[in-house]
C-alpha cells in the first residue's frame, strides 16, 4: 500500500478506523427530507452551466470544500500532498487537520506545508481545536498555524462530543467562547466556526454572528461519527469498560446537517455556511444550495477513496460530485450556482419539518429571503 499506516499514534488511529470500519452515524442527514422541483424544460446548455463561486476572497471552480482531516504525523503527509493536488486540479478549497503537532514540534510542519506547495492557488483553510485555546493557546499560535499553510481562513474546531468519548479527551469547556472572540478579533484571516460532525446549532451560531464571525462549517449529524470512532478505538486499545460506558450513545446524538444549515442561515444570514457532515453525492451538495448553504464539504469520502484507490480513485470520485452538481443546477432549470440558491424547496419529512418548526421556522418567510443572503437580520428563531 502507498500509505504506511502502521504506526502507533492517534492521529493514524483515526484514519485507519475511519477507513476500515464503519463509523457513520445510523442517524441522516435530513437531506432526503428536502423536495426540489425538476424542470422538464431547463432551457439550458449544460456545457454553460457555471458552478463556479467565492469561498475566502478567491473565486473557486465548484462550490466544494475537502474538510480538514490530517497532517501531524509524517505518514500522513502523502495523504495531505494528494487532497491537495486533487484540489488544485479542480479548483476546489481544502482543509487541513488540527495543527497543534506541528505547532508544538515544529519538525512536523512540513507535513501541513505540502497542502499550499501542491494547491498554490485554492482557499486553505488552517485548522486548531477550540480545546486547545481553553489550554492557553492564544493569537501566537493561531498565527502560527495561519502563516505554515499561507492559509485563507482558519477553522476553529468544536468537537465536545470527540473530547468526552475521547480516552485521552480535554473536557473543561468553560471559558471557550471569550478565547474565540479574542481569536475572531484579532486573526489576519476570517474564522471559520467548524464542527467535526454533531452539527452547529442555532444558537452558537447566533452568538459567533453576533460577535463578527461570518463563515461557518456546520459539519452535522449523518457521517463520520467521532463517538463511533473513539469507542472503536478504546476497544482496539483493549479498553473495554471504556467503551461500554459509551456503546450505542453517538450513533443519534447531534443536529443532523439539513437542520444546521436551514438554521446557520437563518442566525447568520450573510455568512458563508458550509453544509457538511454527510455530504456524499453531488445531489447532497444541491440540496444544501437549495436550502441555503453555499458550499458543500466533505471528509470522509475523499479519505477513503484515495487509501483504497489511490489518486485515479480520488479523481474519479471528485470529478463525478462536480458532474453531479452540474446535473442538479441543470434540473432545476439553473445555470449557476446563485440561481440554484433562489429555487424554492419543500420540507417534506415528519422529522425535518417538525425540528424546524419548534424553531420557528416558517418555510414562506425562509423560501422567499434565504437566497438574498445580503440581508443582514437574523430571522428570528429565539
Ligand atoms: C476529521 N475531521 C476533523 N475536523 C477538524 O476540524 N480537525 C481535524 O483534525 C479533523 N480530523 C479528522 C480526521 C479524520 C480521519 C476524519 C474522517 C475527519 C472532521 C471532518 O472535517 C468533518 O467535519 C467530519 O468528518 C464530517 O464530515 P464527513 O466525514 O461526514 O464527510
Amino acid at each position: 500500500m502507498e500509505f504506511d499506516l502502521t504506526t502507533k499514534d492517534r492521529k493514524l488511529d483515526h484514519i485507519k478506523i475511519t477507513v476500515d470500519k464503519n463509523v457513520e452515524s445510523e442517524a441522516s442527514t435530513l437531506l432526503e427530507g428536502i423536495f426540489v422541483t425538476h424542470n422538464s424544460l431547463p432551457e439550458v446548455d449544460m456545457n454553460e452551466v457555471d458552478v463556479s463561486t467565492n469561498f475566502l476572497g478567491k473565486r473557486i471552480d465548484a462550490p466544494i470544500i475537502i474538510t480538514g482531516m490530517t497532517g501531524g504525523h509524517p505518514d500522513t503527509a502523502k495523504i495531505n500532498e494528494y487532497l491537495a493536488l486533487e484540489a488544485e486540479k479542480h479548483g476546489i478549497a481544502l482543509g487541513v487537520g488540527s495543527q497543534r503537532a506541528a505547532i508544538e514540534h515544529k519538525d512536523l510542519e512540513w507535513t501541513f506545508r505540502v497542502a499550499r506547495k501542491y494547491a498554490p492557488n485554492v482557499p486553505l483553510v488552517a485548522n486548531i481545536g477550540a480545546s486547545q485555546l481553553i489550554k492557553g493557546y492564544g493569537i501566537k499560535e493561531v498565527l502560527d498555524a495561519i502563516q505554515m499553510i499561507e492559509a485563507d481562513g482558519i477553522a476553529i474546531h468544536l468537537n465536545p462530543l470527540q473530547e468526552v468519548f475521547q480516552l485521552e479527551g480535554d473536557t473543561e469547556f468553560n471559558g471557550i467562547l471569550s478565547k474565540i472572540i479574542e481569536i475572531v478579533d484579532e486573526s489576519p484571516v476570517p474564522v471559520v466556526i467548524k464542527e467535526t460532525g454533531t452539527g452547529l446549532s442555532p444558537e452558537v451560531v447566533y452568538v459567533l454572528y453576533r460577535l463578527g464571525v461570518r463563515y461557518f462549517d456546520v459539519s452535522g449529524l449523518g457521517g463520520t461519527n467521532w463517538a463511533k470512532v473513539e469507542v472503536l478505538r478504546a476497544k482496539a486499545r483493549g479498553n473495554r469498560k471504556f467503551a461500554a460506558r459509551l456503546d450505542g450513545y453517538g450513533d443519534f446524538w447531534g443536529n443532523p446537517t439539513a437542520y444546521s444549515v436551514i438554521m446557520a442561515r437563518m442566525s447568520a444570514p450573510d455568512s458563508t455556511i458550509i453544509s457538511s457532515g454527510g455530504i456524499r453525492t453531488g445531489m447532497d451538495i444541491v440540496y444544501s444550495i437549495v436550502i441555503g448553504g453555499d458550499l458543500g464539504g466533505f471528509a470522509l469520502p475523499a479519505l477513503r477513496v484515495l487509501v483504497k484507490e489511490g489518486r485515479e480513485g480520488l479523481n474519479r470520485f471528485v470529478e463525478s460530485i462536480i458532474y453531479q452538481v452540474k446535473v442538479g443546477i441543470l434540473l432545476t432549470g439553473s445555470r449557476n450556482i446563485e440561481e440554484l440558491r433562489c429555487r424554492k424547496f419543500t420540507i417534506k419529512s415528519n422529522e425535518l419539518r417538525l425540528i424546524l418548526t419548534n424553531e420557528g421556522y416558517d418555510p414562506y418567510r425562509y423560501n422567499r429571503v434565504k437566497c438574498h443572503n445580503k440581508l443582514k437580520v437574523p430571522l428570528g428563531w429565539m
